[in-house]
Formats: structure tokens, C-alpha cells, sequence
């Protein structure tokens, strides 16, 4: 949701910001521009379109040179992609790039309107400029205090000073932003990851606290103009796993690293037998009194929540509720004094999961946040905190991060039932053996890639395509369709295999593909009955069901086995070759995978 970059050091800032630009596309790429601070002042390229659009902008003789500058790719909000609305936005002395929402931003706009400023642009963020502008009387910080004061709204904000050479300026409310500290130079990011081959020594802003970066150091000062001491952070991701390593895209090099990430997720905490999570503000005793679970997240996360729900209900017997966060916020959830709240969250960042866990705070529930990216938002203000540990995750669609989110749905649900005494010691030791097990069996199911790539020559064409299944498969198929039809673009329906006749059978028709998942074995005949039924419509069938499933000779046209798991636990292994599906049929499409049309990564407006 918009990607923001600075520099300020002894090198040209423009290959720095561009290679930077590159690695933040996935935040938004709908359009990209610079600003970069040079000897005869602060020149600004900007271009709709991807960012070789810019590239070729620059390439084309508007290459500006300067050893300060800042980057933005963007993911529209207020105003088209166009070149007028792409970052960054200029007034009088101010240049800055916008990662957020102003929402007071009309009442700004008819403020500065009526003191004769002009407009250039739709944005709220050129709004955001002449706000700052207007407070600016040589003075940026008291100027940034007063535009903090003034605006409302999220934003990560990247600021260029006409009359401060070689300083950029940036704070921050509700919008992810680091500051990188190099030998000599030093930088701003949306994201740790794209600074990673610079430096992996940052800084974290909170909410209001004003960065000034020069190339020899960053002080910090809050609203009230006092200089703040902060701690100095280190990253412990590698440059390399930010890389594509030699695969074609993102997402596939993503699934492939399931098996690792998977692994380094669960093994820390599972030891002799037992779940160890290691939560310190929540221990077993305050864990044992939980009385019920509000799961909430968006997207895949929401996803991984409802298998969570089927993992705790049916292994601890604790009542779940799974919510989407943007719907939780807004429906005056009925919260219990001994409730937890979890939050999951890849980011750590998305607008409606933040605001979902602070309306939780505001009740005094317990939160719980499970989360990949250290240092984010939703990781540092829940009251604990469980990491994912899976890495950096760049392509759009998320995969790597829903396999980690089970990891840790699954050690939640089996610590509770332990706590609970719903499992035996020799249930939950045999459980944890099968978890230790897990790894290899994500790994049995990845190289299931060729019989999937086969399936998706065959899918490739579809325009709508129906995912069916019961119990924990159907939110397989929630997922699976969800991935699909973000990477691919084929329209996709996930439907509970019993609920088809009730209405939407009507839409089968001969040809019509139908991929059951059925990898439960105590549903399995309810779900073949459902094959069967849009089978007799005309339906395409491919079933993906376990190793062991008896499956009738021409009950389905492809058969995807998955490896044998425990049935709770099937889910890890089974969304594997729906993953690989959903990436192999966008290939073949000719999609652009990594970075399907109109989304973006981290999502931190509601
Ligand atoms: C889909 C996808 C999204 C995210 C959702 C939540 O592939 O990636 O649905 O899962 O936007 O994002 P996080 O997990 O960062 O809160």
C-alpha cells in the first residue's frame, strides 16, 4: 500500500532509490517518482505505470543527480494513477512522499484553497504538502509538529527541505516506516527488507516521533521538540532471502521455502513432547483460563484463522470465533472479560487488523498477535506476541505466511487442549511428533509439482472455476480459491460441498471445472456424494483427496493425493499443490504473478 524510500549519504541517490522502488513495488505499483536534493535544488520525476516506466523517464534524459533524495511507488487511493498524482508532491519549500490516508484532508484543502494555493494533483498527499508548508517558517521540526497536530488520518511521511540540503526528514502515524542506519549514509524505508543489502542496523519510529537524517548520523525528537534516545535495532534476515534466488517469481520461491520456514517455525517450540510458546506476558495459567478465542484478521490470514478455529474447537474444545477485521471493528463484538483476541497478521501492518486489535485493548481483552514481520505495528502494540519466523514474503499473494500461521494455530490449539486437559500427555506427545513430521511432508507435497502442472494446462482456459468441500476443506477451498483467482484472474467461488444444491448448482454446466478438496476421511463419502451430483450436471472434476483415499475410477478427470497426515493437520500439506495450481495456471496465463493487477502487499488503509 504505497512504498517509501530515502537517502541521504555519499553515493548518487538515484540508483539507490530505484533499486530501492524496486524492491518496495510489491507495496504498489501503479505509478513511481523521486525527488532527489542536488546542487541546483530539489528536482522531481515522476511517471504513471510501473516503475520502468520511470526508469525510462530518467534513461531518457530527466535523470536528476544529487546525494539526497526520496522514492515512492504507489497504490492509488485518492485520485487515478496518473503522472500528476504519482509521488512526490511539492508546495513552496516542502517535497514529500505519502504512505497512508489524510482524512481531514478536504477540510485541509479548502483551508489552503482559501489562502490562494494551487492544486496540481487529486491527492490527499499534495494536501499533506501545503499543510506542512504553510506551518513552515524555516523551523522543519515545529513545522512537522504542527502538521502532526493538524492532519488525521495514517502516514508515513518522507520530507525534502528546499532550505535544508542533504537532511531528510520523516515521521510517521500508523503507516509502516524504518529508518536504516548505514557507515556514512543513512535511509528510510517502508520496509526493512529492501535495506537489507545496506545496512541491517534501523531504527522503529512511533507514532509521532520526528527522524532527522543526514549522512553522518539521525537524531529523533518528539512533537514537543525534545531530542529521544532510541534503541538501535539489528535484523536478522539475510539479504539473500529477499532475493529471488533463481526462481522465476517470488511466489514460487516462496512455496518451495514452506518446508524451512515451516520447520524453523515449529521445532524452537516443541520440546520433549510438549508445547513451549514461550509467551511471557501470557502464561499457562492466564492461557488455561481463556474461555474463548476471537480470531481476526484479513485475506489468507483470515483464512489460516478459520483452520485455526476447526484445530482449537475440535482439539481444546474451546468456542472460536473467526472474524474479518474490517467487519469485527464495526459490529460491537460481544467481548468477555476472560476472551483472547488473536491477531494474524503476514505484515504486522494491515489498517483493519491494527484497528481490530486496539478496539480489543480498548475493552481490556487480552491480545495475542501472530505475526511474520518483527517490529511491526500489530507485533508491538499486542499485548504478546507469537512470530512466524517464515522470512521476508514478497509476492503479493500470500503462501509461505498462511503455511506459518497454521504452524502456529496448531501449537496454540494443541497447548490449549493440553492446558485443558482435552489431550492426554500421550496424545499431545504423539501430536507433536506428527507437527515434527510436517516439514517433510510439505516437502512430499511441493514436489507434487508436475502432476499440478498438468492440472493447470488443463485449467488454464477456465473462466469460472467452483472449489467445494466440507469442514476444514472448505476453508481449504476458500484459500485455494482466493489464491487463484488474485494471481490468475479467473473468476472463483469456494463453496461448502452441501450448500451447492441450495442455489448455486444452477451455474454448473457442462465443462464447468470443480475441484473438490477431500482430505478428511470422515467426510469424504459426503463429499464424493457432492462430486457426483455436479458430475451428473456436466462438471469437470478434479479432486485432491489423501494418498490413502479409495477413489473410484472415473469419479474425477484428475486426482491430486496429498501425503498421509494426521486428518487435523492435513490442511499444511493439502494447500500445498492448490498454491501450486493457482501459481502455475497464472503463469500459463501470462499474469504478471508476483504482482497481480490492482492489489498490494500490505494493505494500511481500511
Ligand atoms: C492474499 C493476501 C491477502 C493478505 C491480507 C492480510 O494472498 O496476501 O489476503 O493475507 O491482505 O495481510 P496481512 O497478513 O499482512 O495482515
Amino acid at each position: 500500500m504505497c512504498g517509501i524510500i530515502g537517502y541521504v549519504g555519499k553515493e548518487d541517490s538515484v540508483g539507490i532509490l530505484l533499486d530501492g522502488l524496486r524492491r518496495l513495488e510489491y507495496r504498489g505499483y501503479d505509478s513511481a517518482g523521486i525527488a532527489v536534493s542536488g546542487k541546483n535544488g530539489i528536482s522531481i520525476v515522476k511517471s504513471r505505470g510501473r516503475l520502468q516506466c520511470l526508469q525510462d523517464k530518467i534513461n531518457a534524459g530527466e535523470r536528476p543527480f544529487g546525494n539526497c533524495g526520496i522514492g515512492h511507488t504507489r497504490w492509488a487511493t485518492h485520485g487515478e494513477p496518473s503522472d500528476a498524482n504519482a509521488h512526490p508532491h511539492r508546495c513552496g519549500h516542502v517535497t514529500l512522499v505519502h504512505n497512508g490516508i489524510i482524512e481531514n484532508y478536504m477540510q485541509l484543502k479548502a483551508e489552503r484553497l482559501a489562502e490562494g494555493v494551487i492544486f496540481h494533483s487529486d491527492t490527499d498527499t499534495e494536501v499533506a504538502a501545503a499543510t506542512l508548508n504553510h506551518f513552515y517558517t524555516g523551523n522543519p521540526i515545529a513545522a512537522i509538529a504542527k502538521t502532526v497536530e493538524a492532519v488525521e488520518g495514517s502516514y508515513a511521511l518522507g520530507i525534502l527541505f528546499d532550505d535544508q540540503p542533504e537532511t531528510l526528514y520523516a515521521v510517521r502515524r500508523d503507516s509502516p516506516l524504518v529508518v536504516g542506519l548505514g557507515s556514512g549514509e543513512n535511509f528510510i524505508a517502508s520496509d526493512m527488507t529492501v535495506l537489507l543489502q545496506h545496512t541491517k542496523r534501523y531504527l522503529l519510529p512511533e507514532p509521532g516521533e520526528i527522524a532527522v537524517i543526514r549522512k553522518d548520523g539521525v537524531e529523533m525528537f518528539g512533537l514537543d521538540g525534545k531530542p529521544i534516545v532510541k534503541e538501535v535495532r539489528t535484523a536478522d534476515w539475510d539479504a539473500g532471502t529477499a532475493e529471488k534466488g533463481g526462481y522465476p517469481h517470488f511466489m514460487l520461491k516462496e512455496i518451495h521455502e514452506e518446508p524451512d520456514a515451516v520447520r524453523r517455525c515449529l521445532s524452537p517450540r516443541i520440546r520433549n513432547g510438549h508445547i513451549e510458546l514461550n509467551i511471557s506476558g501470557l502464561p499457562d495459567e492466564a492461557l488455561a483460563k481463556t474461555e474463548r478465542i476471537h480470531i481476526v484478521a484479513c485475506g489468507t490470514a483470515m483464512h489460516a484463522g478459520l483452520v485455526g478455529r476447526y484445530a482449537i474447537e475440535s482439539l481444546a474444545r474451546v468456542p472460536v470465533e473467526v472474524d474479518i477485521a474490517s467487519e469485527f471493528r464495526y459490529r460491537n463484538p460481544i467481548l468477555g472479560k476472560n476472551d483472547l483476541v488473536v491477531l494474524i497478521s503476514q505484515s504486522g501492518e494491515t489498517a483493519d487488523t491494527l484497528a481490530a486489535l486496539r478496539l480489543a485493548k480498548e475493552h481490556g481483552i487480552r491480545t495475542l498477535a501472530i505475526v511474520n514481520v518483527p517490529g511491526s505495528s500489530i507485533a508491538r502494540e499486542a499485548d504478546d506476541v507469537l512470530y512466524t519466523w517464515a522470512g521476508p514474503e514478497i509476492a503479493v499473494a500470500s503462501t509461505k505466511a498462511y503455511l506459518v500461521q497454521l504452524a502456529v494455530l496448531y501449537l496454540v490449539a494443541v497447548k490449549l487442549a493440553s492446558l485443558h486437559e482435552t489431550l492426554s500427555a500421550k496424545e499431545e506427545s504423539a501430536l507433536c511428533k506428527e507437527l515434527l513430521e510436517i516439514p517433510e511432508k510439505i516437502q512430499e507435497a511441493v514436489e507434487s509439482e508436475p502432476a499440478v502442472l498438468e492440472c493447470a494446462q488443463k485449467l488454464k482456459d477456465a473462466q469460472h472455476v467452483f472449489f467445494i468441500g466440507r469442514g476444514v476443506d472448505y476453508t481449504l477451498c476458500m484459500e485455494s480459491s482466493l489464491k487463484l483467482k488474485e494471481v490468475s484472474y479467473i473468476h472463483c467461488e469456494a463453496y461448502a460441498a452441501g450448500e451447492l444444491k441450495h442455489g448455486t448448482i444452477s451455474l454448473i454446466e457442462q465443462g464447468t471445472p470443480v475441484i473438490a478438496v477431500a482430505t478428511q476421511p470422515a467426510l469424504y463419502p459426503k463429499t464424493v456424494s457432492n462430486l457426483e451430483e455436479v458430475k451428473a450436471r456436466g462438471a469437470d472434476v478434479m479432486l485432491v483427496c489423501g494418498k490413502d483415499a479409495n477413489v473410484e475410477a472415473d469419479l474425477a478427470a484428475n486426482v491430486l493425493r496429498v501425503p498421509n497426515v494426521h486428518d487435523v493437520l492435513a490442511p499444511m500439506a493439502a494447500i500445498v499443490p492448490l498454491q501450486l495450481l493457482a501459481y502455475h495456471i497464472a503463469v500459463l496465463r501470462g499474469c504478471d504473478v508476483d504482482k497481480p493487477r490492482n492489489l498490494a502487499k500490505s494493505v494500511t488503509v481500511e
